[in-house]
């Protein structure tokens, strides 16, 4: 296995990296947004078994305040092996203790993966939704009226 932090992102496969969004059911990639998006990111994380890319992951941050870990993937092929605590806890690891905030928006369904790593449920955040099946899909059900 081999491990690559923040490598030339010219390296990498994005069509494939679109690939493996697409295995896990994520919504479709494009390589050219996708490429930039982790462009722009702070850390980028890439796991590969030999050539082939099994696992990646990024960090958004603004080097002070906020931080986000986004894109946590590992190859539905290779899961359940503690590639995606190694993805999480390296990344976590190399945010440190400088942020305020340290968050993720976990997939639906994946929340007791993030808990059984330690992280907390935040009970103030708030989200904006992207469209209905984002509303159904990450927040709670309204309070009735007047409550
Ligand atoms: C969620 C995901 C990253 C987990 O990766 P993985 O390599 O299979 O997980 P690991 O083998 O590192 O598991 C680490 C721990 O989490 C637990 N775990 C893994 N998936 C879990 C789930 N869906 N629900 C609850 N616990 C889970 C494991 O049992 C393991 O516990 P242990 O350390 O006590 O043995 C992977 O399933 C994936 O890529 N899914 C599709 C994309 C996705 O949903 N990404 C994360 C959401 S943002």
């Amino acid at each position: 296995m081999t491990y690559k932090i923040n490598p030339d992102l010219s390296t990498v496969d994005w069509a494939y990296v679109c690939e493996l969004f697409s295995k896990v059911d994520w919504r479709k990639r494009e390589e050219a947004e996708i490429a930039a998006a982790f462009g722009r990111s702070s850390w980028t994380l890439f796991i590969y078994k030999e050539e082939q890319l099994i696992a990646f992951g990024r960090t958004v941050d603004d080097g002070r305040y906020y931080a986000v870990l986004a894109d946590i993937i590992v190859d539905p092929d290779f899961q359940g092996n503690g590639l995606g605590k190694y993805l999480v806890n390296a990344l976590n690891e190399k945010l440190g203790d400088n942020y305020h905030f340290v968050n993720l928006t976990a997939a639906p369904g994946k929340g007791d993966f993030y808990k059984s790593l330690g992280w907390k449920k935040q009970s103030t955040c708030f989200i904006w939704p992207q469209g209905p099946k984002q509303l159904r899909q990450h927040t709670e059900p309204e309070e009735e009226a007047g409550n």
